[in-house]
């Protein structure tokens, strides 16, 4: 059994005072404090504090009265103040980067029943949800939001939260991203092994994109998908505004992660999927668009003799821009819609961007087309008309094609007509048969006449 002699300070006190509490012994305390007409709610809660089912009321209390009960005032006081009277026995807080405020104000109590609890552990009021004990002094507005995040609802505080002190900023047990994938392991996993990890997750914490308790957007997002993603690339976001073509896909509820991950990546560019098969995911359909879709690309580019270039690789990004242009259908340079057009320089820049960049300068050349009828540049002849030139696909098919040379087998509309280029192609030149004028050949080695 423990006994504990407490003197009390000579003060005001009364020398009977002194020797009556030196009588004073743990047991006896608590046996004639805790009977079943006094206190007995001290020592009967659930879970009681160590020294108080130990009947050890002295460790905390002392008498300064000898009367007890006294009608006015009491004949008890604390032996210390604030958290020094918890601090006789624990170890003190305030050796951490960061203390509870209340913890350093010595509010102990703020927080705990100093003889038990009657609902859980830790002496604390509440059982494993500590919403409810934090609200006192938190705005409840930080749990409240549209999304809550799964731990937060449960008053899980202290999974995230040391309570009294931390090495961390905001009293947090871990460093902000440990924190987060501590739970989501798969994050932490995702993050080393792929070969792209999306710059804002790696430098900054997952609360630069997520609140941890609750937020208005889904996921836990700060805000909405869009606004989030073009706070830092505000570029991408003006480019998108400004585009004179903007992308459907761009404006669908998904936004930016209709192609991106947000996260981590196998794919460059943060892709979900490889380049093509994220386009195609759309544009493989014959109806992902409420308003007319365009051509389906899958059913275009499917067992085809030969896919134009970038398209053997997957590459659509190399002709289009995925975020908005201002050229026709997205193209990164400009490229004339419609079947005739007044042929100016630059009209083809697209195009020429990757092949000949004379292709359409010379009446007469013998390297930079082949098709050409001897020296006759037949590009020139076709395209390169002042007042009524002719498209490149009026011939060529964008994407992929059965015939040599791109060239287009179904042809290109003409109002409500399509013009096939019934295209031939032989060692030294080749013929067409096309909606467009009688079969001509032309030959690079010996020109056909066309005068006879
Ligand atoms: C760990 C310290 C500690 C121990 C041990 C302790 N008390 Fe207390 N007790 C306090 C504190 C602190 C308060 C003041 C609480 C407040 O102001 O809210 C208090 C308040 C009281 C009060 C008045 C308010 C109330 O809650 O009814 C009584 C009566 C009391 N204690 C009885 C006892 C008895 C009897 C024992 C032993 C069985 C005991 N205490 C053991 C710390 C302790
Ligand atoms: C006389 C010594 C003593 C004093 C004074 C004391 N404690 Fe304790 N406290 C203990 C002991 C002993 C334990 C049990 C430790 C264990 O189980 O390892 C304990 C346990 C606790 C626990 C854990 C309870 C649980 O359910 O696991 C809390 C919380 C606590 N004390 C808070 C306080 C606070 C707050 C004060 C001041 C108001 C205080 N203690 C003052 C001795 C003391
Ligand atoms: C803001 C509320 C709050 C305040 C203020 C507070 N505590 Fe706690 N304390 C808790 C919570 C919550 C737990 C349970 C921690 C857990 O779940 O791991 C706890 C647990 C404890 C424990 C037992 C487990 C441990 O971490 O050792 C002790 C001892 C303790 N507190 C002592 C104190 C003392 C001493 C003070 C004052 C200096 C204090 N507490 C102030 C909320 C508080
Ligand atoms: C008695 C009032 C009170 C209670 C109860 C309380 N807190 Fe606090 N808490 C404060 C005060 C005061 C601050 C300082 C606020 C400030 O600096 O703006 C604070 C700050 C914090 C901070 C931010 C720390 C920082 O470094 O900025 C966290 C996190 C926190 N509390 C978590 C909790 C948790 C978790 C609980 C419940 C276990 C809780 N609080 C219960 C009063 C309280
Ligand atoms: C999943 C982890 C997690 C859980 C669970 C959690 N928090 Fe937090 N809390 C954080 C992080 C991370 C921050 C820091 C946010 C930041 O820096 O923007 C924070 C910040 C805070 C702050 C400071 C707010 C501010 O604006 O400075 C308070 C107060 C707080 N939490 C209280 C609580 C309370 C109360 C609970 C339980 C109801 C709780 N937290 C549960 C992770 C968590
Ligand atoms: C204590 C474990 C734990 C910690 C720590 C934790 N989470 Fe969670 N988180 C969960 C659980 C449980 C869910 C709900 C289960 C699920 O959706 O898979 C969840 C769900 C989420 C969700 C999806 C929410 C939704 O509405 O679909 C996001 C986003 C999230 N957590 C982000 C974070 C961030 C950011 C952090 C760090 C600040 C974090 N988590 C820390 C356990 C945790
Ligand atoms: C650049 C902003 C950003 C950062 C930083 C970020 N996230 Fe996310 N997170 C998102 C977006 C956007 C979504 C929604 C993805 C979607 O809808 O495809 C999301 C979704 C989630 C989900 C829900 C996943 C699901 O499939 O439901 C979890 C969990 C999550 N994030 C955890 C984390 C963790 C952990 C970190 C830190 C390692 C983190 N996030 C960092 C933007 C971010
Ligand atoms: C906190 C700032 C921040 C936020 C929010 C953010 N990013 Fe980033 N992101 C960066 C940084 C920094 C880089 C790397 C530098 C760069 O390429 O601009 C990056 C790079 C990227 C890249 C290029 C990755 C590569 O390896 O080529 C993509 C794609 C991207 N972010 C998409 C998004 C999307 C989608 C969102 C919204 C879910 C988003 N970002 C939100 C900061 C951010
Ligand atoms: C239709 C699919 C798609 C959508 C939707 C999309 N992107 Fe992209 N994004 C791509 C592709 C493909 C690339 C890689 C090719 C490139 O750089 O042009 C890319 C590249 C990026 C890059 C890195 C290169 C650069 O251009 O700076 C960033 C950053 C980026 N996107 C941000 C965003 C943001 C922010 C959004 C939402 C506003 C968004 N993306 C929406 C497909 C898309
Ligand atoms: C989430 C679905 C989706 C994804 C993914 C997507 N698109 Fe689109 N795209 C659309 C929709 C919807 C339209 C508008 C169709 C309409 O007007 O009927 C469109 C239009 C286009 C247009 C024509 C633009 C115009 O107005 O002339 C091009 C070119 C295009 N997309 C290319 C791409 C490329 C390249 C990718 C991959 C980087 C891609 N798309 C990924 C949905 C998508
Ligand atoms: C070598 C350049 C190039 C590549 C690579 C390319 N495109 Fe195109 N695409 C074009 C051109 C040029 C047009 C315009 C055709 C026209 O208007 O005659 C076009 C038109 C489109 C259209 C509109 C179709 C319609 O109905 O008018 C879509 C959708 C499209 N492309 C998607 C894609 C997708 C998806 C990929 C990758 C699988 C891709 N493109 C790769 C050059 C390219
Ligand atoms: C991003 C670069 C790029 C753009 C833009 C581009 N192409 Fe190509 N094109 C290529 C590549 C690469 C090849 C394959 C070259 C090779 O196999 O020698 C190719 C092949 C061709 C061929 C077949 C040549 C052959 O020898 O089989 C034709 C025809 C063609 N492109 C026409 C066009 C037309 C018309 C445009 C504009 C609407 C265009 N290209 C825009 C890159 C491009
Ligand atoms: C009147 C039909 C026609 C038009 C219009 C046309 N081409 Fe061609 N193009 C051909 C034929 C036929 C060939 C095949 C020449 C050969 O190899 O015999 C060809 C070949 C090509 C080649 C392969 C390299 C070369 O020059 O032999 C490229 C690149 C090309 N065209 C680009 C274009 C571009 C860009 C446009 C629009 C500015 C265009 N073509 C317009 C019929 C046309």
């Amino acid at each position: 059994m423990r006994c504990s002699f407490r003197i009390v300070k000579i003060t005001v006190l009364s020398c009977l005072m002194i020797l009556t509490s030196l009588f004073f012994i743990a047991d006896s305390f608590a046996e004639t404090c805790t009977t079943s007409d006094c206190h007995a709610d001290i020592s009967q809660m659930v879970n009681n504090h160590s020294p108080v089912a130990e009947g050890d009321c002295s460790s905390c209390h002392e008498q300064v009265q000898e009367q007890h009960p006294l009608e006015k005032g009491s004949s008890f006081q604390l032996v210390e103040t604030g958290s020094k009277l918890c601090y006789q026995c624990h170890d003190k807080f305030g050796r951490k980067l960061t203390v509870h405020s209340p913890v350093a104000e010595g509010g102990c109590l703020d927080c705990h029943n100093p003889h038990g609890s009657n609902a859980g552990r830790y002496l604390l009021p509440v059982d494993h949800n500590l919403t409810e004990l934090c609200t006192q002094c938190h705005d409840s507005e930080l749990f409240t939001n549209k999304v809550v995040h799964g731990p937060a609802a449960s008053g899980a505080c202290t999974q995230c939260h040391n309570p009294h002190e931390a090495n961390q900023p905001k009293l947090l047990n871990k460093k902000p991203q440990e924190l987060c994938t501590g739970c989501h392991v798969e994050f932490a996993e995702g993050m080393a092994n792929s070969p792209v990890v999306h710059a804002a997750v790696k430098e900054s914490s997952c609360t630069a994109c997520h609140n941890p308790h609750s937020a208005p957007a889904a996921k836990l997002l700060q805000k909405d998908i869009e606004s989030l993603c073009m706070d830092c690339h505000g570029d991408v976001g003006r480019m998108a505004q400004k585009a004179k073509v903007k992308h459907a896909a761009l404006y669908r509820p998904e936004k930016c992660s209709a192609c991106h991950a947000a996260h981590f990546s196998q794919y460059p560019a943060l892709l979900s999927m490889p380049e093509q098969d994220v386009c195609l995911s759309c544009h493989g359909q014959d109806d992902y668009s409420k308003s007319k879709p365009l051509n389906n690309i899958a059913k275009e580019i499917e067992g085809k003799a030969l896919l134009h270039g970038p398209l053997q690789d997957g590459n659509c990004s190399a002709c289009h821009n995925p975020h908005g242009s201002d050229h026709t259908r997205l193209l990164k340079g400009a490229y004339p819609k419609g079947f005739y057009q007044p042929y100016t320089k630059g009209s083809y820049d697209f195009c020429l961007e990757c092949h000949d960049k004379n292709l359409l300068r010379f009446a007469e050349t013998t390297i930079y087309t082949d098709f050409r009828n001897g020296k006759q540049n037949l590009h020139f002849l076709h395209v390169s008309d002042k007042y009524k030139g002719r498209s490149c696909r009026a011939c060529h098919e964008p994407h992929a094609a059965d015939l040599k040379k791109l060239m287009s087998e179904k042809g290109t509309k003409f109002g409500d007509w399509r013009i096939p280029t019934r295209f031939i192609k032989t060692e030294t030149g080749g013929s067409c048969s096309p909606g467009c004028h009688q079969t001509y050949e032309y030959d690079r080695d010996t020109p056909v006449d066309y005068q006879k």
